[in-house]
């Protein structure tokens, strides 16, 4: 038994659609609140999403009590915490697990937990965290698929990234905040994400200054105690239905964004024709016909999203002219590039490489979310086509989509689930 959307194409959008607290700042947001000693965490904004849960049940694996006062509102009581070995399941159902390693090292020196999991999108090795471990003075050991890393003390230390890794900064900040002596990253990652944990951070009592610049310096504290965080509007979230308002919408607000944190997309589907008004705190997007072919490259931030190339690929489809994408963060990343030629798309497929030729009419197929962006790439496509699509897998959506069935049907869209043999 296992569960389908099926999406009815054609449906035009119209309302109002609120975005909710961001997925990766979130799974971070949580591993960082071990941090706190003896004391609670308050955090708001949290999304209901699956990858949440899955580090819920790491916490309680720890000891640490996690309620939930109202829906998005998390509580995390760190007063009975034991650093035990993290070998549940839902340690390889998501990659930021991997969080547990800076926080559990910083806090007690020792981690040890199997390899963490994640959306396939080519290799994500995580070398330059473990570099990063290393350099603040611990021991990495893998041995029969755990990770062991531990230190006698972690001192802080000048650590240079290869590449500005979103993963590797902030697991870097999670266990330099109680070294002794100050750290520095340097070509650190510089996404709102890491922002939002280096505030969190601060406000428990950290000493974490640059984040969002090239150059992270956190000067060592000896304890944190829990602060209450409300997290940013998720990016990425933001993104995807921005995408989808511009394929399908009469006229539709996406409320609840940072407009500044998807510029780069905007600026793109403006460049395509689409119709967008941006205001503080929302975008407002109104009947969208005749958009022309765009090229884009996928960049680290304020760069063009890697997260958002696939759900932007499926409006590609229909425009005018030769799309062409270049991916330089995840080489292998064009999964749902093979889903949409099932649906009647034009792509040519390179290495790193997708050309979208358009306009095509899509038509509804049984297709794969072959991952969680690979999976927004397929809703969309399915809001968009003739007739009715079946998305399978659909784990991979609910692992980042807060609520997406209700948000859709509420815009007007035609959108069920069912259980299949
Ligand atoms: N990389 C290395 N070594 C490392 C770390 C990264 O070679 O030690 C490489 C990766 O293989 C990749 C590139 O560096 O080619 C970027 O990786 P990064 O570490 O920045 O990515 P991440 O932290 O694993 C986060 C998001 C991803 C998002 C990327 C890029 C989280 C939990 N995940 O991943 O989000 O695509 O940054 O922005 O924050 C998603 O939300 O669907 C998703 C996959």
């Amino acid at each position: 038994m296992k569960e389908v959307i099926k999406i009815e194409g054609g449906h035009r959008l119209n309302g109002e659609v609120s975005i909710s607290g961001a997925k990766n700042a979130t799974v971070a947001l949580i591993p960082a609140a071990i941090l706190a000693e003896n004391s609670e965490v308050d955090i708001y904004g949290v999304p209901n999403i699956s990858d949440v849960e899955s580090l819920s049940v790491l916490l309680k694996e720890l000891n640490v009590s996690v309620t939930s006062p109202s829906s998005d509102h998390f509580q995390i009581d760190t007063s009975n915490m034991k650093n035990i070995d993290l070998d549940h399941e839902a340690v390889t159902k998501l990659r930021a697990s991997y969080y547990f390693m800076g926080s559990l090292l910083g806090k007690y020196k020792y981690v040890k937990m199997q390899m963490p999991g994640g959306c396939y999108l080519g290799p994500r090795p995580f070398d330059l965290h473990l570099k990063g471990f290393e350099a603040l003075g611990a021991e990495v050991n893998y041995e029969a698929g755990y990770y062991e890393i531990k230190a006698d003390r972690l001192i802080g230390s000048k650590i240079y990234l290869d590449f500005q890794s979103v993963g590797a900064t902030i697991n870097i900040m999670l266990a330099a905040v109680l070294a002794e002596g100050k750290t520095m990253i340097e070509n650190a990652a510089k996404e709102p994400e890491i922002i939002d944990v280096a505030n969190f951070l601060n406000n428990m009592g950290a000493n974490i200054r640059g984040a969002g610049t090239s150059v992270i310096t956190i000067e060592g504290v000896e304890s944190l105690t829990g602060h209450p965080h409300e997290i940013i509007p998720d990016r990425i979230e933001a993104g995807t239905y921005l995408i989808m308002a511009v394929a399908m919408a009469d006229d539709v607000t996406i409320k609840n964004i940072i407009p500044q944190h998807i510029e780069s997309l905007i600026s793109k589907l403006i460049e395509m024709g689409a119709n967008i008004e941006v205001g503080m705190d929302y975008a407002r997007i109104r009947r969208s016909d005749d958009l022309e072919a765009i090229d884009i490259t996928t960049q680290t931030y304020p760069g063009f999203a890697t997260d958002l190339q696939q759900p932007l690929t499926s409006l590609l489809v229909k425009a005018k002219g030769s799309s062409n994408i270049k991916e330089t963060i995840y080489a292998e990343r064009f999964k749902h590039c093979e889903e949409l030629q099932r649906m009647g798309a034009d792509i040519t497929i390179l290495p790193s490489q997708a050309i979208i030729n358009g306009p095509k009419s899509l038509y509804g197929s049984k297709v794969e979310a072959t991952d969680l962006r690979g999976g927004a790439s397929m809703v969309i496509a399915g809001l968009m086509a003739d007739g009715i699509t079946e998305i399978h897998e659909v784990y991979h959506i609910d692992r980042g989509y807060h609520n997406i069935d209700e948000k859709l049907e509420a815009l007007g869209a035609k959108m069920w689930r069912e259980t299949i043999e």
